[in-house]
């Protein structure tokens, strides 16, 4: 395509200040007290596309927040790419830990700050400016539909039943989502897996009311640790999880595919050096790229119950409680793994307590072949705006629509994410590289035109 850097060059302070006023829209879907703001954020994307050229921009009201929807079909004959993008946020607590307020965007080391300028407004922006492009140079070479929801972050809820009802609406021949990371500017990645998901959240308890721990303490089962014994029972000592059943369906790598990771560029001691750690843990027998990447996890997101309040009050809780996430891999079933855990704990639990096992939302693992054209069309895109080859490089995190957009659309995602694991998304100071935005604005339109020539092949 022509006049691409030339373009965005041009327009680049605007497109940062249009992402900084979405970027000022508290859009927690988590939080309730919030809800407005998430409606005004979807309103803003409805504006921002039909800005950038967009047909049929509707704010589609679900049981939970509007899903956006978009299109500009050039010619019904040609191929048609769904870009997916979510515009709902983590909730930004602790706040206290802030370099600066996460509503507020600040430019510090050419670098946006502020919740969800990397997860994923600021990713799915990108998408609008590329599409901006090609309709302002008159070059989009197929056509585009955009859904982008609301309610990523919570599950992607509403949106299932969307797709579900709107099978003809989405049809589509790719999708093409950037809401994931790649390894450094330096190494460019295209992300070929997710995790899929089970969390569960587990109760402890022992007496029906707290007691005093010196007078019962040493006689009656403490809920606490209890819930400790059985957690530290849920990994062997090659930190392999213990669970019956759980590693059944796990399809483990080939050894072409574990020498090919082992390629992967990537630092273990700048990986240490960034988290001010001194070792690594996890799975024995298994890199630290293969055990985010391929092997499946366990672990404990919260856990709660007793006195934390200031000073010491001597007490042996009634209950304690523990949020456990596992992340999975092909071709575990988050509803089998769910029922496997439950069982599990039921069976471990002391008769001096009662334990109660709910499970949350879940996810389905993910996997994308490399040796499909869509990907070659990627790899391509990437080639020409990073000069480099990217690599293959499968997840850690996951997208619970990715595996129903292939179930129920019957269509593969390409996970062309721009991020970097160290943006902080989910945590305080997050960010998002304003270099790593033009430059996946530019690899997004580069794939457009890989994608259209690879096709009339
Ligand atoms: N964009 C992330 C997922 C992600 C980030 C995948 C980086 C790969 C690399 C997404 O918004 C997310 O946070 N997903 C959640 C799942 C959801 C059910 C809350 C996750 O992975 O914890
Ligand atoms: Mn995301
Ligand atoms: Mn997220």
């Amino acid at each position: 395509m022509k006049e691409v850097n030339n373009y965005l060059e041009k327009n680049k302070e605007r497109f940062v200040e249009e992402l900084i006023s979405l970027l000022k829209i508290p859009s927690i879907s988590a939080d309730s007290n919030y809800k407005n703001e998430v409606i005004k954020a979807a309103n803003a994307v409805c504006v921002e596309l039909e800005k950038a050229g967009a047909d049929k921009v509707e704010l589609c009201e679900t049981a939970g927040f509007p899903v956006v929807y978009a299109e500009k079909i050039i010619d019904p004959k040609l191929p048609t790419v769904l870009v997916y993008g979510h515009y709902d946020v983590q909730p930004a607590d602790p706040i206290e830990l802030w370099d600066s307020p996460p509503f507020q965007p600040v430019i510090k080391d050419n670098k946006i700050y502020a919740r969800g300028a990397a997860d994923d407004k600021g990713q799915m922006y990108m998408h609008v400016k590329a599409f901006e492009f090609m309709m302002q140079t008159d070059q989009l070479p197929c056509n585009v539909k955009f859904i982008i929801e609301g309610e990523e972050e919570v599950g992607s809820v509403s949106l299932e039943g969307f797709i579900e009802e709107n099978k003809e609406r989405l049809k589509a021949d790719i999708i093409l989502i950037s809401d994931t990371s790649m390894l450094s500017l330096e190494n460019p990645s295209i992300t070929t897996g997710l995790k899929g998901l089970s969390y569960m959240e587990v109760e402890v308890t022992g007496p029906n009311r707290d007691l005093h721990s010196g007078l019962y303490g040493g006689a009656v089962a403490n809920p606490i640790n209890v819930l400790c014994d059985m957690i530290s029972s849920l990994k062997d000592e090659q930190n392999r999880i213990s669970i019956p059943g759980f590693y059944d369906k796990v399809i483990d790598a080939s050894d072409e595919e574990r020498a090919l990771i082992a390629k992967t560029p990537f630092s273990l001691e700048e990986y240490k050096k960034k988290l001010d750690i001194d070792e690594v843990s996890g799975e024995e027998g298994y890199s630290t790229i293969e055990r985010t990447g391929i092997r499946p996890t366990l672990d404990v997101n919260g856990i709660w119950g007793g006195y934390i309040g200031e000073g010491a009050k001597t007490v042996l809780p009634s209950k304690a409680y523990a949020k456990i996430s596992m992340r999975l891999v092909p071709d575990q079933s988050d509803e089998e793994i769910s029922a496997l855990f439950q069982k599990h704990l039921e069976s471990i639990a002391p008769k001096s307590v009662k334990v109660k096992v709910n499970p949350h939302h879940g996810a389905t693992p993910y996997v994308m072949p490399i040796d499909i054209p869509e990907y070659k069309a990627a790899s391509e895109a990437m080639k020409i705006s990073f000069d480099k080859t990217p690599v293959p490089v499968r997840a850690g995190g996951s997208i619970p629509i990715v595996a129903l957009f292939e179930q129920v659309l019957g269509l593969k995602s390409i996970l062309l994410g721009f991020g970097l694991d160290t943006d902080a998304i989910h945590s305080p100071n997050e960010h998002f590289g304003i270099e790593n935005f033009m430059k996946g604005t530019e690899t997004i339109i580069h794939f457009y035109e890989q994608y259209a020539k690879m096709k009339a092949e």
